[in-house]
């Protein structure tokens, strides 16, 4: 792993938005995996700057998110379809026709896993998976647990991730208890991939997804076995390491 040293937050998402950058120049049409979550909200804010500036092109781009809460629609605030036009598709050139979550409406889950699969397949595979570290080592919403689960899936939240995302609802009882989530097959066959993290609280979580064993019970350890992973960090996060 490539491990990139940034001084905090801010300086964080600068060093990541230059990578997603440099992917974009080099391949204006290529598919970017895109992270929701509180940590590439800095990196989005680049990236519509440098948009702003003239710098960045986003009409060639296809984006797939990597999760979507179930039993959500579009128009609530808490989807992760807000978010990303929030903090990006609603600021940049992009053809939201490219643009693609997994349908938290769709109530057959078997049908809403196979759809985004087979979205994701048609795009012809990820260029740059970004990726968001949960507390307890989760990417997407793929969850601790006795296995790596290869394709799009349902996850049931574990508690420590209701927890953890209750702040951005009124009550943990608002917090959806189900996703659809990336599989760790389809992220790990992205061509690259760029973790963002940032704070003392994900250090330990940190610490153990570089040096700790391989293990889903820590999913994002997963990441040790790709070819071309860059974690941007700020201090604060590599402070255990
Ligand atoms: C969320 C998302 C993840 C994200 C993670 C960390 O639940 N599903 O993709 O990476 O949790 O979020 P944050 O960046 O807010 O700590």
């Amino acid at each position: 792993m490539n491990i990139i040293r940034a001084k905090d937050y801010d300086d964080m998402s600068r060093k990541a938005a230059n990578i997603i950058s440099a992917q974009m120049i080099m391949k204006p049409n290529c598919v970017l995996g895109l992270a929701t979550g509180s940590t590439p909200i800095g990196v989005y804010g680049q990236l519509v700057s440098r948009y702003q500036e003239g710098d960045l092109d986003f009409s060639g781009i296809t984006t797939v998110n990597l999760d979507e809460y179930r039993g959500i629609s579009r128009d609530n605030e808490q989807s992760y379809y807000y978010f990303m036009h929030d903090n990006l598709f609603g600021k940049v050139n992009i053809d939201l026709t490219r643009t693609f979550l997994p349908d938290g409406m769709e109530p057959d889950s078997g049908k809403a896993c196979q759809d985004y699969d087979r979205v994701i397949a048609e795009t012809g595979g990820v260029d740059l998976q970004l990726l968001g570290l949960g507390h307890n080592g989760h990417i997407g919403f793929n969850e601790p647990g006795p296995v790596f689960k290869a394709q799009t899936h349902c996850v049931k939240l574990a508690e420590s991730t209701i927890k953890a995302n209750q702040r951005f609802f009124a009550s943990a009882d608002e917090v959806p208890k189900e996703a659809y989530t990336m599989g760790i097959k389809t992220i790990m066959l992205a061509k690259k991939i760029l973790v963002v993290v940032s704070g003392a609280d994900k250090a330990p979580i940190l610490k153990k997804v570089i040096c700790g064993e391989i293990t889903p019970e820590v999913q994002a350890s997963v990441l040790q076995l790709h070819s071309d992973v860059t974690v941007v960090a700020d201090e604060a996060a590599l402070s255990e390491l």
